[in-house]
């Protein structure tokens, strides 16, 4: 890939910056880390499926600051996929971040922050996610599409085998976060990992339950339909009771919200890609994306819904206005940026990207 070439766009005075003032802190700074951390746990939050991420690198970070004093902090990280479903309790400082060899997913994003009441919060961000496809190895197992019919009904045998040891409770399917095979002597073996929810069943049919404490389970499985072992780990999620009748928000609980990523061929699921509640318009999407996520607010919180699952926009054609430096991440540390004063070439610790925590 050809790196792209630095692109410093200006357009201050549209968003009343008469007079901005740009800081480069170093990707490693407390204030860097701090901005780093507050959007990894947001992005975290706005998904309500799939995986969590956990920070990987800083890869840029400026502090714009207008008149007013105001400061607004812009940084581009790099996320990596971990093994902690969104619904799982466990902090994703204690979640394991999925090795290259099992498929590595990576989030990369662009977030604007401002300082309210001394804490940073995130006010607009911009997200794409893609397989990694580094360090793939024959004989690996290799991901398959969420919509893949004999991984499915791999899924649906292992949840049987599940529900056969319950004692009084049935379990039914709100999502599929991953599926994977692996060719071995004897043929395809399956891995899954998938979400249940405790079922009201009538008859043959059994539903989530939508509403009140309700047992979830976050369920791994291994094998083939006729033979296989699964492993549930079960917590208990307070639903809420979707409250407006008329909103089209689609809960996350909602086998419907999920039926859409089985719709789509994709392998994995998305962090949420684009989310600008305040209209700030510190990171422009490109025009032939369409992919702003709708935001209902649930009682003063807001949450993401349905339609994060588009496709990947190429990020060559992305314009990133406002003294946001947007680069594909050349494999060099040559992070030397084009400053509106131009300094004199001086070999120095690149202030940026910061440091590797995983690969
Ligand atoms: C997370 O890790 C810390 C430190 O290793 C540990 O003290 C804590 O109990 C862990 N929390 C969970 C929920 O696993
Ligand atoms: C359910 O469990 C019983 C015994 O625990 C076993 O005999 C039976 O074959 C199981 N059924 C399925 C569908 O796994
Ligand atoms: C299952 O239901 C039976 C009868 O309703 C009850 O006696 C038993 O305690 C229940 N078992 C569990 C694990 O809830
Ligand atoms: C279970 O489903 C039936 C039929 O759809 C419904 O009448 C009942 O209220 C449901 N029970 C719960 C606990 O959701
Ligand atoms: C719901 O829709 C009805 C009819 O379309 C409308 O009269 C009502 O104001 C709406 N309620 C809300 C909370 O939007
Ligand atoms: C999976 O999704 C892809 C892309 O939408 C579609 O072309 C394919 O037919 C789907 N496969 C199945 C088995 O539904
Ligand atoms: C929404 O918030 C209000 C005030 O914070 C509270 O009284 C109410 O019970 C909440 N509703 C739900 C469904 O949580």
């Amino acid at each position: 890939m050809k790196p792209l070439s630095l692109t410093v766009v200006v357009v201050l005075l549209a968003l009343g910056y008469a007079q901005v003032n740009v800081l480069e802190p170093e990707c490693d700074s407390p204030e860097a880390e701090e901005a780093a951390l507050a959007a990894q746990d947001y992005l975290n939050a706005q998904h309500s499926h799939g995986y969590k991420y956990a920070l990987n690198r800083i890869e840029d970070i400026k502090i714009l600051t207008n008149t007013e004093g105001d400061n607004t902090y812009v940084v581009e990280l790099d996320l990596l996929e971990t093994d902690c479903h969104v619904l799982d309790p466990t902090p994703v400082a204690n979640c394991t971040v999925r090795p290259k060899v099992l498929t590595a997913v990576e989030g990369d994003c662009d977030v604007a922050l401002k300082r309210v009441g001394g804490k940073l919060t995130v006010k607009a961000f911009k997200c794409k996610t893609e397989e990694s496809t580094e360090d793939l190895c024959l004989g690996c197992p290799s991901l398959l599409p969420l919509n893949h019919t004999t991984a499915l009904d791999f899924v649906r045998a292992s949840l049987a085998t599940f529900n056969n040891f319950t004692a009084n409770t049935t379990y039914a399917l709100l999502e599929v976060g991953r599926m994977s095979t692996q060719i071995v002597s004897g043929g395809p073996q399956y891995f899954a990992e998938y979400v249940v929810a405790e079922a009201n069943c009538t008859k043959d049919v059994c539903a989530p339950l939508t509403e009140g404490v309700i047992t979830h389970g976050i369920c791994s499985a291994k094998g083939v339909t006729a033979a296989h072992t699964v492993n549930c780990k079960t917590f208990s999620v307070r639903v809420p009771r979707l409250q407006d009748a008329n909103s089209t928000a689609v809960p996350s609980w909602s086998p419907a919200f999920h039926a859409h990523s089985r719709k789509h061929g994709l392998r994995h699921h998305k962090l949420t890609s684009y989310h600008d509640p305040h209209v700030l318009g510190l990171l422009s999407v490109s025009s032939e994306s369409n992919e702003v996520v709708p935001v209902v607010v649930l009682n003063g919180t807001a949450a993401p819904v349905a339609s994060t699952l588009a496709a990947d926009t190429s990020s060559a054609s992305v314009e990133v206005p406002l003294a946001v430096v947007k680069r594909d991440v050349p494999a060099s540390a040559d992070t030397t940026v084009p400053n509106v004063v131009a300094t004199e070439p001086v070999l120095l610790i690149p202030r940026c990207p910061g440091r590797v925590r995983f690969f």
